[in-house]
Parts: C-alpha cells; sequence; structure tokens
C-alpha cells in the first residue's frame, strides 16, 4: 500500500526513481510523484498511473543525485494531483513521501490551523510535514531530531521519507509498522518499500525496524532509534533474481505466476519433501515440536487469499493432526476481545508479510503468551520477523495484485506442516501418510498437466466476460477454492462473484437461480462427489448455467454441465492446489476479454499496510 522509492548517490536519481515506481506501483496506482534535490527541490505529481507521471515530465528538468518517490493507494483524500505524494512544507523546505496512516492526524492538523498554518491538500502526510517543519521553527533544531520529536507524539503506521532544500547531501526516513529496506551501494543509497527497486544495483540490504530512524547520505548510513541512540545496521544478501520480478514473456504478471505454480509449488517442496523415504524436513516445525504437538488448538490468522488457504489449512489440521483449529479474519481478531490461552498456537499466513491488519493481530497473541508460526512468502518480512517459528513459501516475488502462486505454495506448506505434526503425534497411519507424501510430490507435474487447459478455459471464458454476477459452489476442501475462486472474478473482472458451501447455497443464494447466472462448482472427484452432483441437479432444475472445475476422468458431470474444466486426479486433501488453477485462468481470461487491468485491478492494492 503505497510504494515508497529513494535514491542518493552519482546517479541520475530521477530514471531511477521512476523505474522503481514501476516496479512498486503494485502496491498502488491511483498517482505518483517526485521530488528531486539539487541546489533547488523540484516536486512533480500526477494523478493516474506511474506512466502518466513519467509523460507529464518530458522535457522537464529532472536532474538530481538526491530525490524521493512515491506511488500512492488512497487513504486521506481523494486520488489527485494536489493529494500525490510528495509533499511540500509550508516553507518549501521540505518534501516528503509516507505510506501508512496517521491516526490523530485530525488534532494535530488543528493545532497547526490555530499556529496559522493552511493545506493545499487532503492528507494526513502534509499535517506530518508541517508538524515536523513547526518543531524544527519552535525548537531551532535539525531535521533529525525535528522528526524525532514529531514521530513520539504521531499515532498510527508509517515510513516518511524526506528531502531538505538546505542539505542536498542527506535524505531522513524513519519506519512505524509499514515496510522500508535500505539498499547498500558503493558510494550510494537505495530506500525502497521493498527490494525490487533495488535489486539490480545491489544486493546488500538492511531492514530497517520500527521506531528507527535512517539518515543517509551517499557514502554514510546511521541508523538511529527515537531515543538517538546508534544502532549497527543488520547488513543481510538480498537472495533475489532480476528476473524474478520481470514478466519473462507473459503478456501479464498474473499470467506468468499462474504458469509459475509447478516450479514454485516444486520450490516450496524442494529440499524438505522426501517421498520415498517418508521424511518431511522443516526446521521450524522440528525446532518446535513440542509446542506444536501439544498445541490445545490452532488459530489461523490472514486476510484475502491468505484467509482462504487458512481455511483449508483447518481442514487439513483437524483431520490429520486431530487438533481444533480456528480461521480468523485479522482485521476482526485483532479488535475481539479473543480468549487467548497458554497452550494455543496461531498459525499467521501471509504473502507479504507486510499486511496491517495481521501483524497487529499477532502482536495482541503474542502478548497474551501464543505461539506464532508464521507462513510467509517474503523473506525478512514484518511478520517473518514477528514469528517465534516459520516456514517461508518460497514462492518467489509475486507481483500481480491478486494472489496466484503464493496461494498454492501456502497450501503446499501449510500440507507438510500438518503431516509433520500428524507423524509426531501418531494421528495419522503409515499407509496414509505414506500415501499423502507421494501424492504431495506429484502435485508440481499435476500442476503442470491442469495448466495445459489455458487455451480452451480461455475460449470459455469469453462467454461468461458479459454476466453480472457469479455463484462459486464447492464442498469440503473445495470449499475455500470456491471462496478463492469467487474472489479472483471479482478481483480481476468487476463481476459480483459468491463463494458459497454448496450444500448451503439452500438457505439463501438459490433465489438468485436462474438461466441467466452462472454457477461455478468446484466438484473434483473426492467423498463428497455424489453430494456435490445432487446440488448440480438442484441449480439445473433451476435452469442455472452450470460450470464445473472436475477430475480428469469424471463421466458424470460433463453430461450435466454447460461447460467444464478438467484438472488431474489427486488424494482430496491436496486437491484445492489443483482445483484452484483453472480457477485463476478462468477470471484472468475473463478480465482481459473485458479489458481489465488485471495486475493492476482498481481500488485495490498488493500489500495492505493500512487497517
Ligand atoms: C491484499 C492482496 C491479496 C492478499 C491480501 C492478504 O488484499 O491484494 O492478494 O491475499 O492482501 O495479503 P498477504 O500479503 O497478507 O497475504
Amino acid at each position: 500500500m503505497c510504494g515508497i522509492v529513494a535514491y542518493i548517490g552519482p546517479r541520475e536519481a530521477y530514471p531511477l526513481i521512476l523505474k522503481g515506481l514501476k516496479r512498486l506501483e503494485y502496491r498502488g496506482y491511483d498517482s505518483s510523484g517526485v521530488a528531486l534535490l539539487n541546489d533547488d527541490l523540484r516536486v512533480y505529481k500526477k494523478k493516474g498511473k506511474v506512466a502518466e507521471l513519467e509523460e507529464s515530465l518530458v522535457g522537464q528538468d529532472v536532474h538530481a543525485h538526491a530525490g524521493i518517490g512515491h506511488t500512492r493507494w488512497a487513504t486521506h483524500g481523494e486520488p489527485s494531483d494536489r493529494n500525490a505524494h510528495p509533499h511540500s512544507s509550508a516553507s518549501g523546505r521540505l518534501a516528503m513521501i509516507h505510506n501508512g496512516i496517521i491516526e490523530n492526524y485530525a488534532q494535530l492538523k488543528n493545532e497547526l490551523i490555530k499556529k496559522g498554518y493552511s493545506f493545499q491538500s487532503d492528507t494526513d502526510t502534509e499535517v506530518l510535514l508541517n508538524f515536523v517543519e513547526d518543531i524544527q521553527k519552535n525548537n531551532n533544531c535539525g531535521l533529525e531530531e525535528a522528526v524525532r520529536i514529531a514521530l513520539r507524539r504521531v499515532v498510527g503506521a508509517y515510513v516518511i521519507v524526506l528531502l531538505d532544500k538546505d542539505h542536498p547531501d542527506t535524505i531522513i526516513a524513519a519506519r512505524k509498522g509499514s515496510p522500508l529496506v535500505i539498499g547498500i551501494g558503493k558510494g550510494e543509497h537505495f530506500l525502497a518499500s521493498d527490494a525490487s527497486p533495488i535489486i539490480e544495483y545491489t544486493k546488500e540490504v538492511v531492514y530497517v525496524n520500527d521506531y528507527e530512524l535512517a539518515i543517509l547520505k551517499a557514502d554514510e548510513l546511521i541508523l538511529k532509534n527515537l531515543g538517538n541512540e546508534k544502532i549497527t545496521p543488520f547488513i543481510q544478501k538480498l537472495d533475489l533474481e532480476l528476473a524474478a520480478i520481470e514478466k519473462g514473456g507473459f503478456e501479464h504478471f498474473m499470467l506468468k505466476e499462474i504458469f509459475e505454480q509447478p516450479e514454485t509449488i516444486f520450490d516450496c517442496l524442494r529440499g524438505r519433501l522426501d517421498a520415498e523415504k517418508g521424511i518431511i524436513t522443516m526446521a521450524g516445525v522440528e525446532n518446535n515440536i513440542e509446542k506444536l504437538r501439544n498445541a490445545d488448538r490452532m488459530i489461523i490468522i490472514a486476510c484475502g487469499t491468505s484467509w482462504h488457504a487458512g481455511l483449508v489449512a483447518e481442514y487439513i489440521f483437524e483431520e490429520l493432526c486431530r487438533i481444533p483449529v480456528e480461521v480468523e479474519y485479522a482485521s476482526e481478531f485483532r479488535y475481539r476481545n479473543p480468549v487467548i490461552h497458554n497452550g494455543d498456537v496461531i498459525i499467521a499466513i501471509s504473502q507479504s508479510g507486510e499486511t496491517a491488519d495481521t501483524i497487529v493481530a499477532i502482536e495482541k497473541a503474542k502478548e497474551q503468551g501464543a505461539f506464532i508460526m508464521g507462513v510467509v512468502n517474503v523473506v525478512g518480512s514484518s511478520i517473518a520477523r514477528l514469528s517465534h517459528a516459520g516456514a517461508y513459501t518460497h514462492a518467489g516475488p509475486e507481483i500481480g495484485v491478486a494472489s496466484t502462486k503464493a496461494f498454492t505454495a501456502q497450501l503446499a506448506v501449510l500440507t507438510m506442516i500438518a503431516l509433520k505434526i500428524a507423524k509426531e503425534k501418531d494421528t495419522i497411519d503409515q499407509t496414509r501418510y505414506m500415501h499423502l507424501l507421494a501424492e504431495l510430490h506429484t502435485i508440481p507435474e499435476k500442476a503442470r498437466e491442469a495448466l495445459k487447459a489455458a487455451d480452451s478455459i480461455k475460449k470459455l471464458a469469453s462467454r461468461y466476460a458479459n454476466d453480472a454476477n457469479a455463484l462459486y459452489l464447492g464442498r469440503g476442501y473445495n470449499f475455500p477454492v470456491a471462496l478463492e475462486g469467487a474472489l479472483k472474478l471479482k478481483e480481476i473482472s468487476y463481476i459480483h462473484a459468491e463463494g458459497y458451501p454448496a450444500a448451503e447455497m439452500k438457505h439463501g443464494p438459490i433465489a438468485l437461480v436462474d438461466e441467466t447466472l452462472p454457477v461455478i462448482f468446484v466438484a473434483t472427484r473426492d467423498s463428497y462427489h455424489d453430494k456435490i452432483v445432487s446440488n448440480i441437479q438442484e441449480i439445473r432444475a433451476r435452469k442455472g448455467r452450470v460450470v464445473a472445475v472436475i477430475s480428469q476422468d469424471d463421466e458424470v458431470i460433463p453430461k450435466m454441465a454447460e461447460d467444464y474444466m478438467t484438472v488431474p486426479e489427486t488424494d482430496e486433501l491436496l486437491a484445492p492446489m489443483l482445483s484452484v488453477i483453472p480457477l485463476q485462468l478462468f477470471a484472468y481470461y475473463i478480465g482481459i476479454a473485458k479489458g481489465c487491468d488485471v495486475d493492476k485491478p482498481r481500488n485495490l492494492a498488493k500489500s495492505v499496510t493500512v487497517e
């Protein structure tokens, strides 16, 4: 949510920042801007995508060796040139970009208005910036000191990055609750919301922690806490290649990421699963096995697609480990007064590792003594660092805003965790254990097989592109897949879609069924197959248009459905990793047929760092 890039060093800052903003556009794309500092401080900003900013700057003076850039996902104030970042302070001396929300901005704004300040934008950012400037004026102190004082009053989450016209050799940044990475080059420094704008220039990075302030010069990095004490920067090596964040010949990141799934699931299993020997190696689980096997209850906390992965995991953990599981929306959990016991294990699932609601929910559970196991994709992210233990999903950078490969990788990791605990607890018999390991081993290949249906799904999808609604139904392990399929469709194509347990549709959604409504059944062969066939009949009896995701050898459903998409057969517990693939493609091709920007759907953001 909002992308931040900054640079100081011998290179031209503007082209570098622009490229970085394009890489970060998945975080927000309703406006963007840059501030460039030489002898003077120039601020350029524009409503719309980064390309529109670029176009508006053709012919402008963009020469500078220090600069900050921002791509916005609106919180305070509509998307407009005026509300775009960077913001300038009242004197015009300071420029600032911000990711996050200043919760007490109204109070600070009132104080400033009483002092005679006026505001050009509706943003909380401009308030904070002028608050900093005001402190500097009143205390006659440097910018660094003023930022420190200001942040002690600020309630909320932020990454802020500031330029000061009087100090063109310095960039100041601070973080609480939103991500910030510093890239360390030779005689230059980079700053960004994630490593993707940095990777091309250096692999040495420092992840800034909450309540830390970074003072960057071309050849110097100083980290301090808000108490003005120096902190030794912990330099890490990035394990990320440039190719991983480029489209690699695909028209969209989303399609690339859907097609990467055979490899990403394989990468997730690699080095962990030895199906022949019946061994799963996961240090995060092994080192904490007593806590996990003795868990009285598991609470899964997540948002969005990760929450759907949590729902599948609920079925898997209860089935294999016989541990009661609750799956919670992080945003609800954090504001409730949840009952957490000592023996509870929290599993936090997050692709980005930066989702604000999930972070706060974890902190809350941690305070009450719960053990936190993170299932996270982005290495070194906030949730990964907050967790007591964890397992990375190794899906590589996911850039398409709608999550695809992260979901299947999450399922692979969660399945392995469950299998390991079940083995340890002896709640699974050896034959089933070995069977599931062997089946899991085949999933990457079966995912490759499932992707072969892409062309036929493309044709089929075009027939549904003009519909206004869709209902997705599934049972058992495929119920969360129905939710995920519906989510993908609404995210990408803006068609209203609802997911429901197939049997529950009798209690409401069936009222919607007529000859215009597509009803998408996730009906691969499993122990609920006969039941879902009956549900299909119920829809047909009301003239609904049945589309089904089925197993390759299913001979029954093709006779009943208007359209169907097939996936290879597997154990029902592993089926979601395959049955979701046609639904991802279905949503993608409908989005394309409707001319939607599938990588950057309207109003959405990849990494939701506001609550
Ligand atoms: C946003 C993204 C979704 C994602 C959700 C949770 O809404 O657009 O794709 O599922 O956040 O994000 P996380 O990074 O915590 O998995």
